[in-house]
């Protein structure tokens, strides 16, 4: 019985999952205080950890119908992510693990991701490409097995959740506003406007600055009332060009090593014309449900079946990392 959690940006989890892959529980709060600030504010991110942490974990050994004494191993996202509210998470999976003098296994956010597709009931099988796609990060992946991956591509610039985010902002709506920009665009033409889709950028990378750069124009180019009165259009055109640019990089990874099946992670998988567009490839698709794209605990316990736990007390100065990807 694996007790992970994932404290990484504003979203404190935790979860139970069997070493088979069963998820028994997975309690994610959302502090949901950071919109008013147009985006997550670090400090304020790890002080709700801290105020959170302990609840969330009594509650996800609850919902388990399990004790700490069922627990044989401890995880918890090392990075990379956001110093404070990394920290939080990884002190209290410490504290936990070193109590009990049970193993601690220390995962990768973007592992986490990938391996939100092994959870049962429905496990995608490797090999295939990944598509990870959330408001920190944009990459493609070639996963060759559980902890066997090889990047192919990632993001030169905003995470595609951040370009919807930035987009959202400038139509005024809230923050974080990728769902907000997808309803709106249902009442708008995705061909009113040509926006960029970073062709001329090779290979598996993305690049979002042009589209966020071209919306920004267009909105000034129509003036304040004009755009008002096209906000749908503008919503439309700037998501299709995100998700063409998604949709063609997939392509590129899938042509480059060969593949036919595609499994999508990350919070931007909830957007229905991402989705849409996929299901149209000739690819065997993999996406888990909503609240396994999006940050959760049950994607870092389901990946820490794969890492090599550190035995007590080797664990106890293990530090976290904000940037880079281990293993990817
Ligand atoms: O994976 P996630 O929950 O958190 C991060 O690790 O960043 O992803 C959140 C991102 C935000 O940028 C949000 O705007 C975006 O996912 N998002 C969407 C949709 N729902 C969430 N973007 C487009 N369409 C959606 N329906
Ligand atoms: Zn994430």
């Amino acid at each position: 019985m694996i007790l992970a959690l994932e404290t990484s940006c504003d979203d404190t989890c935790a979860a139970v999952v069997t070493d088979g892959g069963v998820i028994r529980s997975n309690v994610i709060s959302s502090q949901g205080i950071h919109d008013r600030f147009g985006g997550v504010v670090p400090e304020i991110a790890s002080r709700h950890h801290l105020e959170l942490v302990n609840a969330v974990v009594d509650e996800a050994l609850h919902k388990a119908e399990v004790t700490l004494d069922d627990v044989t191993l401890v995880a918890a996202t090392q990075g990379p992510g956001l110093i404070g509210a990394l920290l939080v998470g990884l002190v209290t999976a410490k504290s936990i693990a070193s109590s009990r003098e049970l193993p601690l296994a220390a995962v990768d956010h973007l592992h986490g991701h990938i391996a939100a597709v092994f959870l049962e009931p429905q496990p995608f099988e490797p090999p295939f490409v990944a598509l990870i796609v959330s408001g920190g990060h944009t990459l493609l992946v070639d996963v060759t097995g559980p902890r066997e991956f090889a990047l192919l591509g990632q993001t030169l610039d905003d995470a595609g959740g951040e370009a919807f985010d930035k987009g959202a902002r400038m139509l005024g709506l809230g923050y974080p506003g990728g769902a907000a920009l997808e309803r709106l665009a249902q009442d708008g033409d995705p061909n009113a406007f040509s926006f960029p889709t970073a062709k001329g950028v090779k290979g598996c990378d993305f690049s979002f600055a042009g589209v966020k750069t071209a919306l920004l124009y267009a909105i000034r180019d129509l003036g304040e009332k004009e755009a008002d009165r096209r906000r749908a259009d503008l919503a439309a055109s700037y998501q299709s060009a995100i998700v063409e640019a998604l949709v063609q990089r997939a392509q590129r990874a899938l042509d480059k090593t060969g593949r036919a099946r595609l499994a999508l992670g990350g919070g931007v998988a909830a957007n229905g014309a991402l989705r849409g567009r996929l299901e149209a490839l000739a690819v065997d698709l993999g996406i888990p449900p909503r609240e396994l794209c999006t940050d959760n605990a049950a994607m870092i316990a389901s990946a820490a079946r794969s890492v090599e736990p550190l035995a007590f007390p080797m664990y106890l100065d293990l530090d976290v990392y904000p940037t880079g990807a281990k293993g990817l």
